[in-house]
């Protein structure tokens, strides 16, 4: 395509496949949806630990080293969330690309904000995990004070407070953290994830 006069380069440029072999191993996208404080990022954290001793590369994107970045000119309309997820898809799809297992953890809303994000990286290599912790566990947690604060009306479009949250139709994976440890959380996304990212010899 050479639109707006660009000339794309992928043809000279080593492949994914390439990077995968270098790194044994084949990537894919594990993408954490659900509420503030439902316990995205504390199981993001935890597998890519687990992960990583097994000699697997992976890379975490979420609030802090996203929205204090790339996207820190974007707040909480549900413009700037359809922005901010597209973005994070586009990041992501150049980690997967090099061989890397990246993984997710933003609240991504709605359904469609999570389709646009698996049809930028790609369906077949997109793992959509829902952290299910019910609003009021999240709430009680209120880990950052901002429930408290979106309850007083002083953090407007609040997600499950005064701005929607809806739920995932077909997750690779539910994990409600108020009934489950984080070992147990853990060991069900190692046994979904594994055989997927696993190069057999
Ligand atoms: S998303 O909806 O665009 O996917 P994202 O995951 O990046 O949201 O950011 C959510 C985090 O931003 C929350 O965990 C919370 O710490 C903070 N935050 C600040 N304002 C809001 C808001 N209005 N709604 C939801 N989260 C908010």
């Amino acid at each position: 395509m050479t639109d707006n006069n660009i000339y794309p380069i992928f043809d000279r440029m080593l492949s994914r496949e390439d990077k995968e072999e270098l790194l044994g191993q084949h990537s894919v996208m594990i993408w954490f949806t659900g509420l503030s404080g439902s316990g995205k990022s504390t199981i993001a954290i935890a597998l890519e630990r687990e992960l990583h001793k097994r000699g697997l590369l992976c890379r975490i994107l979420d609030g802090d080293n996203i929205r204090s970045g790339i996207n820190n000119n974007l707040g909480f309309t549900e413009a700037d969330r359809v922005e901010n997820i597209r973005r994070i898809a586009e990041v992501s799809k150049l980690f997967i690309d090099s061989g890397i297992i990246t993984i997710a953890a933003f609240i991504s809303p709605n359904n469609d904000i999570r389709e646009m994000a698996a049809n930028i990286i790609g369906q077949e290599d997109f793992y959509e995990v829902y952290v299910s912790t019910p609003l009021t566990e999240c709430e009680r947690r209120d880990v950052k004070g901002l429930y408290a604060k979106a309850r007083r009306g002083e953090i407007k479009n609040f997600t499950g407070i005064s701005a929607p949250f809806e739920a995932p139709l077909h997750p690779a994976l539910t994990l409600d953290t108020s009934k489950l440890s984080l070992e147990e959380s853990v060991n069900q996304l190692l046994d979904l994830i594994l055989p997927k990212i696993q190069i057999k010899k």
